[in-house]
């Protein structure tokens, strides 16, 4: 599958960013382009117009307060964002937009749907909420997320990507395809270690469907039915006794046999990187899309880039990258 091709040779001295462009303030692939490449209909060719972002970003914050930090008054953050729901009238309509899109813009994935019994209905709500909620809202914390631990890494790791992208690239002919992609060990152990660093999804809750015990190192936790678990991955994954210098971003952490053995502890997407979602064990859907996407940055990135200095900072629920310096390649690898 070629993802793509185009010249990526460039040479330049370094560029001082004139202005620095912020993660918050660059466009991730929105639900625009999401739409386009999902259904082959741009959202603003259509009666939504240039509002699909906003109205998108709308919802998902209507989704999300529970978890957002606003950086108000806590007793006013408390109140107002973290114990009731907001009301939902008040994204009614911009949900209603959103949804009228994906039911024209959809029409032959939800004939699909249809023929395999589900309502029409149903299907499209749910076809909004993974293309909204989970792809554009999972993007928008994942890039960031990538990017921040390629800022505060050695630009020693800089080089290392450039070089092993550009020459997979180049023994491809140029091209980026997904046989190149799978060659780049160290590009995909970057990921891997940015998503056990920084997982988008910090905290699950979930209420136990039956008595269980739960097993750390050194204890053993009984948990009783109709009990509500609390899980913060940052302690799972970022755990001492499992990663040498957990605390700590190490790009080739995944690199090797030795390397690949520590997959398993990765979990993200609510299981083990080593396994595949199903229908009954609650991973996530789109595991392989995420990884897919999160190498593509760095590729596309390291094609045109050699180095880059940011600041680094929070917003939300995720990072903030703020771009101060980009060196533009100077080799094709
Ligand atoms: C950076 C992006 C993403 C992250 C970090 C992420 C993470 C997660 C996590 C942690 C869960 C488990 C939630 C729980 O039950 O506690 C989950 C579930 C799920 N994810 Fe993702 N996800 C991302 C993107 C996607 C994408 C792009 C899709 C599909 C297009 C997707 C589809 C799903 C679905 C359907 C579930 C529910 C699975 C089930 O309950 O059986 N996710 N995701």
């Amino acid at each position: 599958m070629l993802l793509s091709s185009r010249p990526w040779s460039l040479s330049s001295p370094p560029l001082r960013v004139p202005s620095p462009i912020s993660t918050s303030s660059m466009t991730p692939p929105h639900s625009t382009s999401l739409g386009d490449v999902h259904f082959g209909i741009r959202p603003s060719s259509t009666s939504l117009g240039t509002e699909g972002p906003s109205k998108a970003n709308k919802w998902l914050f209507f989704q999300l307060c529970p978890l957002l930090t606003l950086g108000l008054p806590k007793i006013l953050e408390e109140l107002f964002l973290h114990t009731f729901p907001l009301p939902s009238f008040l994204a009614k309509s911009d949900y209603k937009d959103l949804y009228g899109y994906f039911s024209s813009a959809a029409a032959s994935v939800l004939d699909t749907a249809e023929k395999l019994g589900l309502s029409r209905e149903e299907a499209c709500h749910n076809l909004l909420f993974t293309t909204i909620f989970n792809s554009y809202g999972g993007a928008k914390v994942l890039f960031p997320g990538i990017l921040k631990c390629l800022a505060l890494a050695h630009p020693r790791l800089h080089s290392r990507l450039a070089e092993e992208i550009r020459s997979v690239v180049k023994a491809e002919g140029g091209k980026v395809t997904l046989a190149a992609i799978e060659k780049m060990e160290l590009t995909k152990s970057v990921v891997y270690e940015a998503l056990r660093m920084d997982p988008p999804v910090k905290f699950q809750y979930g209420k136990a469907k039956h008595d269980l015990v739960i097993e750390s190192h050194d204890a053993r936790y009984k948990v009783s039915k109709g009990e509500m678990i609390f899980g913060y991955q940052p302690l799972a994954t970022q755990d001492t006794k499992v990663f040498e210098n957990g605390g700590e971003f190490v790009g080739d952490r995944f690199v090797g046999n030795e390397g690949k053995k520590l997959l398993k502890h990765v979990l993200w997407s609510n299981g083990h990187e080593t396994e595949s979602p199903t229908v009954r064990n609650k991973q996530c859907a789109g595991k392989d899309f995420v990884i897919l996407v999160g190498r593509l940055l760095v590729v596309e990135f390291f094609l045109r880039y050699d180095t880059f200095t940011a600041e680094v900072g929070t917003i939300m629920f995720g990072s903030q990258v703020t771009f101060t310096s980009l060196t533009k390649a100077t080799s094709s690898g």
